[in-house]
């Protein structure tokens, strides 16, 4: 199979509001594919109907060459989930709460048992076992969430905002965890607000935004083409921005830091210490943080 997710002009329309209008990607096997974007940009609502649970309201999706709205039995199957909010069930144990969720696949029990262990060894919530998940804090139920999603071991994982909440050991854990996956075969969606971690994780990513994919590429790509290699900042003073001017040197503002983007950020931060006098100078790699913003803006999205 040449793709495991293909969108064509893909639409998902609340009323008159179109939350995705008109995407395309396609997402490869073995892949890690990421969707970044500010809040409201629709990817929990890409998400949903990957997942088979929001219709789209036209155009084509295919999960493992099935169509969602035909066939979501067969790709539910498939397929391991971690939703954006933590939905466990509260009534349940960490070990109940996996055997409970193999249910819905068929999962004799004694395999879910076993399953279960393992995968609570997996996560490193072993300890935890027999506690009521009320009693778990919020990472240790965003971990145990991503043990629910591999019961049924999924092919293809759909993890939307995975790390969100979680101190960098368990984010660390969880990178680590993915990586493994995907060494194995899997195919893996995500949605990160962490661009450091789709910096990390992601073959190759889309950025959205109002609903609609602006880029796409590899963050190594994406970085080269929108923005260039290098950033230099120093302190945003009238001195500063007057000797770059002078220079022809363009820059921008960002609170009391002037940036400029550069292919040689070594010249440039020597211009800066010696004919402008700046005296705080950093030089840097520009980030996916970097393309995030330009693209998107860094006013907030309301
Ligand atoms: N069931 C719904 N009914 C109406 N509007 C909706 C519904 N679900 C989402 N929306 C709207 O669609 C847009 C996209 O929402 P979505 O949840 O996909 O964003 P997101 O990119 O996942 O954002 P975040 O980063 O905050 O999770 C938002 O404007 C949201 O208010
Ligand atoms: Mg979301």
């Amino acid at each position: 199979m040449e793709t495991v997710i293909e969108a064509s002009n893909l639409v998902k329309q609340f009323g008159s509001f179109r939350a995705v209008d008109t995407i395309n990607f396609s997402v490869r096997p073995g892949e890690v594919f990421g969707f970044l974007g500010p809040n409201g940009a629709g990817k929990t609502t890409t998400m949903k109907m990957i997942q088979c649970a929001s219709p789209r309201t036209s155009g084509s999706l295919s999960v493992f060459g099935l169509d969602p709205g035909t066939h979501s039995h067969e790709i539910k199957a498939m397929i391991g989930v971690v939703p954006q909010e933590t939905n466990l069930d509260t009534e349940f144990s960490t070990i109940e709460n996996l055997i409970v969720y193999s249910r819905y696949f068929g999962i004799p029990k004694e395999v879910a048992e076993e399953r279960a262990e393992k995968l609570l060894d997996f996560v490193q919530l072993t300890e935890k076992r027999d506690v009521n998940i009320e009693k778990l804090s919020g990472g240790m139920k965003r971990r145990l969430i991503l043990a629910r999603a591999l019961v049924n071991q999924p092919k293809l994982l759909i993890l939307d905002e995975p790390t969100i909440g979680l101190d960098p050991q368990a984010r660390h854990l969880i990178w680590e965890k993915l990586k493994l996956l995907r060494s194995l075969g899997n195919t893996i969606v995500l949605t990160t607000h962490y661009l450091e971690e789709a910096e990390r994780l992601c073959d190759r990513l889309v950025i959205m935004n109002n609903g609609t994919i602006l880029v796409e590429g590899s963050p190594a790509e994406l970085v080269r083409d929108h923005v260039g290699s290098g950033i230099v900042e120093a302190e945003h003073s009238p001195e500063v921005v007057e000797c770059l001017s002078h220079m022809g040197i363009s820059y921008e503002v960002t609170g009391d830091i002037v940036q400029v983007v550069t292919d040689n950020p070594r010249l440039v931060a020597q211009e800066l210490l010696r004919k402008c006098d700046a005296k705080q100078v950093l030089t840097r790699a520009a980030t996916l943080e970097d393309v995030f913003l330009k693209l998107t803006g860094r006013g907030l999205k309301e």
